[in-house]
């Protein structure tokens, strides 16, 4: 299809069915040795990912790379994606946190921890002495999808081509077509305290019936319910961003929680999300959950396309420009999703191995 697009291969926002995930957040150790160290590894990362994921294609390891707003200037000439910015610390009735991070790699697999720790451990081997680990969070699937909580997580995520428009960016920053922006939270559960409320009011917090999954009537929600409060409209229509929230914990510490992650084509509909969660809307009816849950990280990471990345080189230069025609071999990012219900986004797994 000929969208008169750039021809550009997205990273694999949308993987799915996800039952093992890493989200490690580093650094970038001082001087430009490391710099040189990052970009290497961006235009490696998909051989790498090749590499590991070979040993077991039923185990869909993918790899998404984003990079933190300081770290871009660091490592890229040219121009820069419109509302890259450093996460903002939100400070309302709860505080949202804003912490260090240049770069994030979010490793995923639908069922093997293996295959993620293998290609974390290789990322880590490539940026020795370039990078430093300032967070790694090792995520597990709970039950049927759900968080910590007890309740299921994940159900009005958008899905197929709805994804797509919630996610990637269009030509709004033409350079970055099919780019995308992430943030990521890491929060702590007091689960003992959260045990205590009664089912009941626990469902009024989420907004949804607790086993059953099922949402609660609109007229019966409370006003401070987290379904509510994170729903939002842009000129009067409702508008998405894509999560996929992982439980995590050790028994012994009894530290535990949910780590938050959210795609968006814009920052600026989680900073809306979060506004009303911690300030809340109107201000004051805030998020209960938060009396139950500190975000202790926070962070905001461009996501280039695997394009962009696969075209880097260790040297400080702008990445040599998409085609300007779309090439057989590469998928087009679709100015308007197929009709026929599917992403759109053809074989990336096989011609980006970034999936
Ligand atoms: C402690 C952290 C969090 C927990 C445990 C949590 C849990 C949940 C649960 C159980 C649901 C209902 C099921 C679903 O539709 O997925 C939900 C929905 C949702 N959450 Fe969260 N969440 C957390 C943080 C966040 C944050 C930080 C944001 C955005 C900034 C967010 C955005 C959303 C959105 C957009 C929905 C769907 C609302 C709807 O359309 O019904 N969540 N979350």
């Amino acid at each position: 299809m000929d969208t008169g697009l750039p021809s550009v291969v997205s990273q694999p926002v949308f993987a799915s069915l996800t039952r093992s995930a890493i989200f490690l957040v580093v650094t970038i150790d001082p001087g430009s040795g490391p710099e040189a160290a990052v970009r290497g590894l961006c235009a490696d990362l998909s051989g790498l990912l090749r590499a590991v994921g070979f040993r077991d294609l039923q185990g869909n390891l993918s790899c998404v790379m984003g990079i933190g707003s300081r770290a871009w200037d660091r490592l890229f000439d040219g121009p820069r994606p419109q509302e890259l910015h450093p996460f903002r610390e939100i400070r309302g009735v709860h505080h949202a946190v804003s912490t260090p991070g240049d770069i994030l790699f979010h490793i995923r697999s639908t069922k093997r921890m293996d295959l993620c720790f293998e290609l974390a451990r290789q990322i880590m081997i490539r940026l020795d002495g370039a990078v430093t680990a300032v967070d790694e969070v090792h995520g597990f699937n709970y039950f049927d999808d759900r968080d910590l909580i007890g309740f299921v997580d994940g159900t009005e995520n958008p899905r197929g081509p709805d994804a797509i428009r919630a996610t990637l960016i269009g030509d709004e920053d033409a350079a970055f077509t099919g780019g995308s922006y992430v943030i990521v939270q890491k929060y702590l559960h007091d689960l003992a305290a959260w045990d205590r409320v009664p089912v009941e009011e626990q469902e009024n917090i989420v907004g949804r019936h607790k086993l059953s999954d099922i949402e609660q009537p609109d007229a019966l929600k409370k006003p401070y319910a987290h379904n509510v409060l994170t729903s939002i409209t842009e000129d009067g229509e409702p508008v998405d961003i894509l999560r996929d929230n992982m439980p995590f914990g050790q028994a012994g510490t009894g530290e535990a929680g949910t780590y938050f992650i959210g795609y968006c084509r814009t920052p600026r509909r989680i900073e809306r999300m979060l506004e009303n969660m911690f300030v809340g809307s109107p201000p004051g009816n805030y998020d209960r959950l938060l009396d139950f849950s500190r975000a202790v990280t926070g962070s905001l990471f461009f996501v280039p396309t695997a394009t962009f990345l696969d075209a880097l080189t260790p040297e400080k230069a702008p990445p040599a420009p998409a085609p300007a025609t779309p090439e057989p071999a590469a998928p087009s990012l679709p100015s308007k999703p197929p009709g026929d219900g599917s992403l759109g986004i053809g074989s990336l797994k096989e011609e980006a191995g970034h999936e």
